[in-house]
């Protein structure tokens, strides 16, 4: 079979103190309210040729875990969080290729705000913004903009139907060409290519139309990670690029077949949506010193337990700190990330949850790839023919300017070498990059 090359994408943990207390962060502590970091990420995983960065974003602290907010806090886990909307724009401004996706939850935006918002970071970064699209899942989350809790899981995705709906209809209110510029008879914008927007649904109700101007992109990219049943049909009907942590290869290959029958029952071309899987390779110069790492982050692993139960209880709602750690977990249910819980109860299976715990998440997402850049390169080619595509979501926990070099300037080279990643970008604009293979 012919060697076709496959998408890369970075899942960044928010704009935040990433990697703190790990080691190569220099003074990342206190550093990363300027965001020099992010802004070298941009730079580096551009000059890997990567086709976008995911900035993930939750809206509130974290307070699960023995109902308190301290191990969050003390821990710098998932907070803090700045704004990903500023930190996005200011990535678009030190890049010039690779797409740029910021998080924002339909709970917390009006669809008016949104729509704009995302348009014009698709206009100032000149057609590279993607909007990773997620119905929030905290009650916490939702308290902080008002409500008393989040909607149920599936009501979750009907309202996001119908938003997504009222954003099209926004970004289509302008026809592409509506802006002249006709310096000689005195016309800026065609008032008759400028359309209205009287929507009342069931959930969202505005006019328009938007006053931003159209995006350059027409739409921008919609990521999407709905993993449930209910979440996969959301996916499947209006994204662009799926991201995805499901576990293996069978699995990996379920859920990509899963996903593009959906699409072709919904008369969508399967090829107009890349899945990616989450990774998070162990590299070094030599196997035995990559297998080291991967022992040095298995024992960091098992002395962080706590703070990966309160991690996982912030995503799931539910309070670790009170189950027995020494004792096999019982049924558990969730109104938050159903597919993580589902996943963890799966690999968990009659162990107890220290014992659970103990390799959950350490070094495998998808699948585990440890090694020299030239045999990951090598294991991540041949994961994709197995999969059928369509390509690798990194999410490091210590992220680190070396870190990034050993991809940048390891990893992508061996997989260029082998034919399995773009040396070049074809086009200006994220979409036609994203669909270009
Ligand atoms: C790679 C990845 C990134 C995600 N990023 C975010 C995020 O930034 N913010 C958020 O609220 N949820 C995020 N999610 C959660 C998804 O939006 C979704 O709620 C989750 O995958 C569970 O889907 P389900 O409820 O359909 O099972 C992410 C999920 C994955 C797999």
């Amino acid at each position: 079979m012919p060697v076709k090359p496959f998408h890369l994408a970075w899942f960044l943990q928010g704009s935040s103190a990433q990697g703190w207390g790990e080691p190569w962060t220099g003074h990342i502590g206190r550093s990363w309210m300027v965001p020099e970091l992010f802004l070298d990420l941009a730079r580096m995983l551009e000059r890997a040729c990567f086709d976008y960065i995911l900035l993930e974003d939750s809206s509130y602290v974290g307070e699960s875990y023995g109902g308190s907010t301290e191990i969050y806090l003390k821990h710098g886990l998932a907070v803090p969080r700045q704004d990903p909307s500023v930190v996005a724009a200011l990535m678009t401004q030190v890049t010039s290729r690779i797409g740029i996706v910021p998080t924002f939850g339909t709970y917390a935006y009006h669809p008016y705000l949104l729509s704009r918002l995302v348009a014009t970071l698709d206009q100032v970064s000149s057609g590279r913004i993607g909007w990773n699209m997620v119905t929030g899942s905290s009650d916490f989350a939702a308290m902080n903009f008002g409500m008393n809790g989040m909607p149920e899981h599936d009501l979750r995705y009907d309202m996001a139907d119908e938003y997504i709906d009222v954003c099209r209809r926004l970004w289509n209110s302008w026809e592409p060409d509506a802006v002249v510029a006709d310096e000689e008879n005195g016309v800026l914008v065609d008032h008759a290519k400028v359309r209205a927007v009287n929507f009342e649904g069931r959930f969202f109700k505005t006019r328009g139309p938007l006053n931003s101007g159209p995006c350059v992109q027409g739409q921008p990219v919609i990521a999407q990670a709905g993993g449930s049943p209910r979440g996969r049909e959301f996916a499947a009907r209006h994204a662009d690029t799926i991201v995805a942590n499901v576990k293996g290869i069978a699995a990996m290959k379920a859920y990509r077949d899963d996903v593009r029958t959906r699409m072709a029952s919904l008369g969508r071309d399967p090829e107009s949506c890349k899945v990616l899987f989450m990774i998070a390779p162990i590299l070094g110069e030599t196997d035995a010193e990559a297998q080291e790492r991967k022992r040095i982050r298995a024992a960091r692993a098992a002395e962080t337990i706590p703070q990966r139960l309160a991690f996982l209880g912030k995503i799931t709602n539910i309070d670790f700190a009170k189950l027995p750690l020494d004792e096999p977990l019982g049924a558990l249910t969730t109104n938050g990330h159903q597919q993580s819980l589902d996943m963890f109860l799966r690999k968990a299976g009659n162990r107890t949850l220290r014992e659970a715990m103990t390799d959950y998440n350490a070094t495998e997402l998808s699948v585990e790839l440890i090694g020299t850049p030239d045999a990951v390169a090598a294991r991540m080619g041949e994961v994709m023919q197995e999969v059928g595509g369509d390509g690798f979501l990194f999410s490091l926990p210590n992220v680190s300017r070396r870190v990034l070099a050993e991809i940048e300037d390891g990893l992508v080279p061996a997989l260029q070498r082998r034919g399995l990643a773009r040396a070049g970008y074809a086009h200006p604009h994220f979409r036609d990059n994203l669909l270009a293979f």
